[in-house]
């Protein structure tokens, strides 16, 4: 087997960094470094920390894979797939001429070429296949993947139809020694994983909204052949640009909807399209929590990060704190800023710390406002086992961080972590973090928010249960 590099340190500009950063100009090094202490010290790693299932593979042998689709995803993923160890790619395939002779040309190993993917999943040197076709094929190539006993990785949104959310459980169900992955990239982001241990350990209150947003302007242009733009074969910006957030929602609340409400139309771009241009939907959460969500093709202004990014992040609001977090792109990094809610007033403050123990943190705020701080990862966290140069290194780092002089990134792309853990868990049987349940209940939330704005009523989650299904 031969070796690759390990891993891809992510190589944002200099500027970037600069322009992410955060504004803190009145705190303390020492406060700066006890607040920062305290979230790297929500780090501890769980992507791929589950239960194992079942050992399928030896633990050190290569993965051989295909890859079907090798359209813009595609080959976004044969591009990634060469900065991760452990796979080796046997076959693509794409009806499209030009897209698989693309593929051919960005794919690592010199894999073969097919037009039909029954071929490629016919071949008995493949182990698993990455499914990166329109959304309205996923389901039956998965299916036949599936049938023909092949690991899957498919994108996201998993399934189209409701009666493809059924049967697809039922087929993996009974299939548990094959792994079944979604490309849901945020569930493997650094950020992502320390917001949701943050608020494990009640580091921003009470979970009570997350709003999120994927704006574009001028959005989707019309292609008569694009795909996404048609009803019978997208489920529009919802199944394309909200499944990921839904599911950051959906994560990070630690629960499902129980109903979505919205309002979608195709006001702007009249051009032939099926498809919503812009969506606005509410879902509500058992405890009362909401998710606020809203794509739109006519502005991509983004009111987080201080104006710094454009188009899509997510807010995660708590009691005593709020989160600001995206998955960026291979330019601009992943990144995540923690604000502290405005307190009361310092005199206030001093009467409520005598009666609770949060309101000591909340002498950190001004009271005129929240504060950032950028949400640190392990790389940066002090440890006992450090030398003192390393020490020192993290102490400026972090400094550097609070003074918003740079921001903190991540060590490896979350697309490349999510392949190299597809590998992983086809090796060793372990349970994906983005796995079956996480990719439907993620398609259904598509599919009933789609029948939310259409049908313009409160659809409730527990219908999906009856839909699709013969009576
Ligand atoms: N996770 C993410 O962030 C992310 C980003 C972009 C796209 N996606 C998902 O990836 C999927 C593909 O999107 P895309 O942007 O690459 O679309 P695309 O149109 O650029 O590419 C799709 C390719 O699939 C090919 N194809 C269609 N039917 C096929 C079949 N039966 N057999 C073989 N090839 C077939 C097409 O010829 C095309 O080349 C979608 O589900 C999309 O939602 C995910």
């Amino acid at each position: 087997m031969s070796k690759k590099p390990t891993s891809s340190p992510a190589s944002p500009s200099t500027s970037s960094r600069r322009k992410n950063a955060v504004e803190e100009k009145s705190i303390t090094r020492r406060e700066a470094v006890q607040i920062a202490g305290a979230a790297t010290a929500a780090v501890a790693l769980t992507a791929g920390d589950f239960p194992r299932i079942q050992k399928v593979r030896a633990a050190n042998s290569t993965v051989q894979y295909g890859l079907i689709g090798t359209g813009g995803r595609g080959q976004y993923h044969l591009k990634h797939f060469k900065k991760v160890d452990g796979g080796r790619c046997v076959a693509i395939c794409d009806i499209n001429d030009t897209a698989l002779k693309k593929g051919i040309e960005e794919a690592p190993d010199k894999p073969q070429g097919v037009k039909d993917y029954r071929e490629l999943l016919g071949r008995k040197d493949s182990d698993a296949v990455l499914i990166a076709t329109p959304l309205y094929t996923h389901f039956p190539i998965t299916k036949d993947a599936l049938l023909a006993g092949k690991h899957v990785f498919c994108e996201k949104s998993l399934v189209f139809k409701p009666e493809e959310v059924h049967e697809l459980r039922k087929l993996v169900t009974e299939r548990p020694k094959q792994v079944m992955q979604v490309g849901l990239q945020r569930r493997y982001s650094e950020f992502y994983q320390t917001a949701k241990q943050m608020i494990q350990k009640g580091m921003i209150g009470d979970v009570t909204h997350v709003y999120a947003q994927w704006n574009r302007n001028p959005g989707w242009p019309y292609r008569k052949d694009n795909w996404r733009l048609y009803r019978d074969t997208s489920g529009g910006l919802t199944a394309e640009l909200a499944s990921h957030q839904i599911d950051v929602a959906d994560w990070m609340f630690g629960s499902h909807p129980e109903f979505v409400v919205g309002v979608g139309g195709i006001d702007y771009h009249k051009d032939g399209r099926t498809v919503y241009d812009n969506i606005q939907l509410i879902f509500r959460y058992p405890k009362g929590q909401k998710l606020m969500y809203s794509s739109i093709s006519t502005n991509k202004h983004l009111c987080m990060f201080q104006g710094t990014r454009t188009e899509f992040g997510e807010v995660i609001m708590g009691t005593q704190g709020t989160i600001e977090i995206t998955v960026g792109t291979d330019n601009e990094p992943a990144l995540g800023l923690w604000y502290y809610e405005p307190g009361p007033k310092v005199e206030d403050a001093k009467k409520a710390k005598e009666k609770t123990a949060a309101a000591s943190a909340t002498l950190l705020s001004t009271g005129k406002g929240g504060r950032s701080l950028p949400i640190l990862l392990a790389k940066d966290q002090i440890t006992d086992n450090d030398s003192f140069l390393s020490k020192e290194m993290k102490f400026a780092r972090r400094w550097l961080y609070s003074k918003g002089v740079m921001a903190p990134e991540e060590i490896r792309n979350p697309v490349d972590v999510q392949l190299d853990s597809w590998f992983d868990c086809v090796r060793t049987g372990k349970k994906p973090a983005a796995d079956l349940e996480v990719g439907l209940a993620d398609s259904s939330a598509v599919i009933l928010a789609n029948l939310a704005m259409d049908e313009g009523r409160r659809v409730y989650f527990e219908e999906i249960h009856k839909m699709g299904k013969k009576a």
